[in-house]
C-alpha cells in the first residue's frame, strides 16, 4: 500500500490532453491554425453581448442557462428542454462518460477519434475500445464488431478531428441500428455547420426519433467563442435528466451564455464563416497536393497533410519550418499520425503564407 491518497484505478493511464501551441518564440506575428478556430472571429453581436455581462460579474447566471437553451431551440426546431449546455463540448463529453460510464465497462471510440473520448472513458474506470478506421474514416462495421457486452457508449465525431472525414447519415443510422438498445450512441458534430455534403446529417433526426442518441455541439469553431467555452446537447429526455443531475449547478458562465444567443442569432457571420471555409479549404488541399504532399479530403475547417518519413520532409521538420516563420500548425503524432500536420483554414494570408511555407521547406529538402 503506498502512503499517499490514489486516483481511481484508469486515472494514472491517461495522457493529458496537449493543446494545440499558440506562439511562436521570438515572433511578433503568429499564425495559430493549431486548434481549428475561426480566422474571422466572433460575430460582432456576440463580443456587444459579451461586454454588456460585464456590469454584472457579481450575479450568478443563470444555472439552467434557459435563455440560451431556447435560442438553440428556435434555431434548430427543437425543445429546449431536450438541451444541456456545457462548458464547451468536452464539459458534455466528460458528464456523458460518468453518468453512463463504470469500472470495468467499454466506450468504443475509431483509431483516430478525437482524445477527449479516451481520456473521458479513462477516467472513469471503464475501457476505451478503439475500433479501425478505413482510409482515416470511421468504419461502421468495424465498430460493430467491437461491441461486447461491457459496452456502454460508442463515441462518433462526424466530421471527424483530426482527419476531417464524415460518413453519411445511412451509415450512421446503420451504425445506430446495429447497437443494443442499451449502448449509447454519441454523435460529436463539433464540425457540422461546416459540411456540405447532400448526404451529411448532424444526428438531431436520430437523436428525435430514438432512445439512445446523443448529438454535442461546440460554440468554439463556427461561432469563433473557444475562450467562453460553450457547447451543448441535444438527447432524449432521460439523458438529459441524468446529466442535469450529475454537471455543475453553474457549468455554463453569465458572459458565454449571452455571447451564445447572440452567435446563434447571427445567421450572416455563420454564412461568412462557411464561404471563407469552403473557398481556403478547396483551395488549401488542391495547393497542398500540387506540391507532392498528400491531404486526407476534408469537410470540416482544417486539413490533415501527410508528409514522408524521409529525413528532411518529415512532418515534424515541416512543423519546426513553418513555427520559426510564426504559423503554428498541429502535430498529431497523440493520434497515431506521426507523419502528418493538421491545420486550420486561416485567414487568406495565413493560408498563402503556408503554402509558401511548406513549398520552401520541400525545395530545401529536395
Ligand atoms: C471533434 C471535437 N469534439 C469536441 C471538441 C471540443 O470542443 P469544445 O470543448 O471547445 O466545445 C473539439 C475541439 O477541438 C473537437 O474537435
Amino acid at each position: 500500500m503506498t502512503a499517499y491518497p490514489q486516483p481511481r484505478p484508469g486515472v494514472l493511464d491517461i495522457t493529458a490532453y496537449v493543446p494545440g501551441k499558440s506562439n511562436a518564440p521570438g515572433l511578433a506575428k503568429v499564425f495559430k491554425l493549431s486548434s481549428n478556430e475561426t480566422p474571422l472571429g466572433p460575430s460582432p453581436h456576440a463580443i456587444a453581448a459579451y461586454k454588456a455581462v460585464a456590469a454584472h460579474l457579481e450575479d450568478y447566471p443563470d444555472g439552467s442557462a434557459s435563455e440560451l437553451r431556447q435560442a438553440i431551440g428556435r434555431a434548430f426546431g427543437l425543445d429546449p428542454d431536450r438541451i444541456v449546455c456545457g462548458a464547451g463540448s468536452d464539459d458534455l463529453l466528460n458528464l456523458l462518460a460518468r453518468a453512463y460510464l463504470a469500472d470495468g465497462d467499454e466506450a468504443i471510440h475509431t483509431t483516430h477519434g478525437f482524445l477527449v473520448y479516451p481520456i473521458a472513458t479513462l477516467a472513469t474506470g471503464a475501457k476505451p475500445v478503439v475500433a479501425a478506421e478505413t482510409n482515416y474514416t470511421a468504419n461502421v462495421d468495424a465498430m460493430l464488431a467491437a461491441v461486447t457486452k461491457k459496452t456502454k457508449i460508442v463515441f462518433l465525431a462526424n466530421p471527424n478531428n483530426p482527419t476531417g472525414t464524415y460518413i453519411s447519415f445511412d451509415e450512421v443510422k446503420r451504425l445506430h441500428r446495429g447497437l443494443p438498445p442499451h449502448v449509447l450512441l454519441v454523435l460529436d458534430a463539433a464540425y457540422a455547420e461546416y459540411v456540405r455534403r447532400n448526404d451529411y446529417e448532424s444526428g438531431i433526426e436520430l437523436v428525435a426519433t430514438s432512445e439512445n442518441v446523443v448529438m454535442t455541439r461546440t460554440f468554439s469553431k463556427i461561432h469563433g467563442l473557444a475562450a467562453l467555452r460553450l457547447g451543448w446537447l441535444f438527447g432524449p429526455a432521460h439523458v438529459v435528466a441524468a446529466i442535469n443531475r450529475i454537471r455543475g449547478p453553474f457549468n455554463v458562465n453569465a458572459p458565454a451564455i449571452a455571447a451564445g444567443v447572440a452567435a446563434i442569432e447571427d445567421h450572416e457571420h455563420q454564412e461568412r464563416s462557411r464561404d471563407h471555409n469552403a473557398r481556403w479549404l478547396a483551395w488549401l488541399a488542391l495547393e497542398i497536393e500540387k506540391l507532392g504532399l498528400h491531404v486526407t479530403p476534408s469537410v470540416a475547417n482544417f486539413l490533415l497533410i501527410h508528409f514522408p518519413e524521409t529525413k528532411g520532409r518529415a512532418a515534424a521538420e515541416a512543423d519546426a519550418f513553418l513555427t520559426a516563420r510564426g504559423l503554428i500548425l498541429r502535430q498529431v503524432g497523440a493520434y497515431k499520425l506521426p507523419n502528418a500536420l493538421r491545420m486550420s483554414v486561416g485567414t487568406e494570408e495565413a493560408n498563402r503564407l503556408v503554402v509558401a511555407g511548406l513549398k520552401e521547406f520541400l525545395a530545401k529538402a529536395a
